[in-house]
């Protein structure tokens, strides 16, 4: 197993965002979608965070975090195609230095759901030449930004790029259809690896990886056609594309957030939670345990692991508090098992623009206020930051 540099914090203390999330004023796939009626509301201004990036670092720093993912707006960087925004890219460079001065490892997402309408007007991932237009998208990033990143995810969750928007038709495209979606899933192992080239090419010591959405699947009944349909779903959904994809990433990331069943009635049915159980504002069941179950299931893969996403859309932040910490002691356990997880990044920092659901899920341990952009801190970031402060260079990490 690759070791796990001295020169970085021995476990990550983070939070997740996304461009098209947070930063607002977007020209891409997506905003085109809002704009056509298709997604909830526009994302517009999103959290402003284009514009207050420097109070919102600041606002990271008073919290302890030692680290940060977010992601680079590919359409920000590259609206056309043969035309490279080097404004884009600088400020993008800026942020990457402050978070280093700022003493926060940046963890920067190449791609994160959203594509130039250039790109999408061509059959975005699908088309032949799609790998060489990233790769040359991050060339350009590495000559801008390179030299300041040491940790980076190729694509986020491409396998929820698939369902949502090749398969349910929920997110752009809105297309429906198992051949293209097989298609794009092969496609996008291709690009990744390609990517993944592309940033060892220019920086041999970068670890590269992908963010993978990691569902805890157990049978709806005890009955042999659910197992198999959760054994199913756990392979097509979970394992999958982790091993096709095996030889390019040197940490496994894993977006974890919840529990679903595998449910057989002539066809597969996944059913999202049982009565009983809480759950968020989305009607995701809070499940920790099944944060446990993932990480021994990529244990077998002898790599470091980084929990790139982990968190609960609610308006109840004392839920958030629990979810937290129980997801927290997860980790916890998961170490002294002799899992190397290296990282936690909680999603989100601030609260967002939630795709297809717009603006009402509260994701933030930050709420913001979108009428003013006011940044108003919760109760769950302070429970945060005392567990970071409490962890300062431990690993094994403690929580209470
Ligand atoms: C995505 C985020 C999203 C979060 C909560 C993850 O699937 O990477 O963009 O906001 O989950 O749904």
């Amino acid at each position: 197993m690759a070791h796990w540099p001295t020169e970085w914090p021995p476990f990550l203390w983070g939070a997740a965002t996304s461009s098209h999330q947070i930063e607002g004023g977007q020209t891409n796939d997506w905003t085109r979608w809002e704009d056509s009626g298709r997604g909830t509301e526009p994302s517009g201004r999103a959290a402003g965070h284009w514009e207050l990036w420097e109070s919102d670092f600041e606002l990271m720093s008073r919290l302890g975090l030692n680290s940060y993912r977010f992601s680079l707006e590919w359409s920000r960087i590259n609206p056309q195609p043969d035309v490279f925004d080097h404004h884009a890219l600088a400020r993008y460079r800026q942020m990457a230095e402050r978070l280093r001065t700022l003493h926060i490892t940046p963890l920067l997402t190449l791609h994160h759901f959203t594509l130039p309408q250039w790109v999408a007007d061509r059959g975005g991932f699908l088309h032949p030449d799609a790998a060489r237009w990233f790769t040359r998208y991050v060339d350009q990033v590495m000559d801008a930004l390179g030299d300041q990143i040491d940790l980076y995810v190729t694509i986020n969750e491409p396998l929820v790029l698939v369902v949502m928007g090749y398969l349910m038709g929920l997110w752009p495209p809105g297309a429906h259809g198992f051949r293209r979606a097989f298609a794009l899933i092969r496609r996008l192992a291709e690009v990744h690896r390609a990517a993944y080239e592309a940033v060892k090419a220019k920086k041999p010591t970068a670890w590269v990886g992908l963010a993978h959405h990691v569902i805890a699947f157990h049978p709806w009944q005890p009955t042999p056609w659910d197992r198999a349909t959760a054994a199913l779903l756990h392979y097509l959904m979970n394992r999958r594309f982790v091993r096709m994809a095996e030889p390019w990433q040197d940490f496994i990331g894993i977006n974890y957030y919840t529990r679903q069943y595998g449910h057989w009635s002539k066809g597969l049915h996944p059913i999202q939670s049982r009565s009983g159980i809480p759950v968020s504002d989305l009607g995701w069941e809070i499940y920790p345990e099944g944060l446990g179950e993932v990480l021994a299931q990529v244990g077998r893969y002898q790599k470091p692991i980084l929990i790139t996403e982990n968190g609960i859309a609610t308006q109840n932040d004392a839920l958030r508090i629990q979810y937290l910490k129980s997801h927290l002691k997860v980790v916890e356990q998961a170490q002294l098992d002799g899992l190397p997880v290296r990282g936690y990044f909680h999603w989100s920092l601030l609260d967002n623009f939630e795709w297809a659901e717009g603006f009402s899920p509260r994701f933030g341990l930050v709420g913001v206020d979108y009428a003013t952009l006011k940044r108003t801190p919760r109760a769950s970031a302070s429970a945060y930051e005392a567990i970071i402060r409490a962890n300062q260079g431990l690993y094994p990490i403690n929580v209470p």
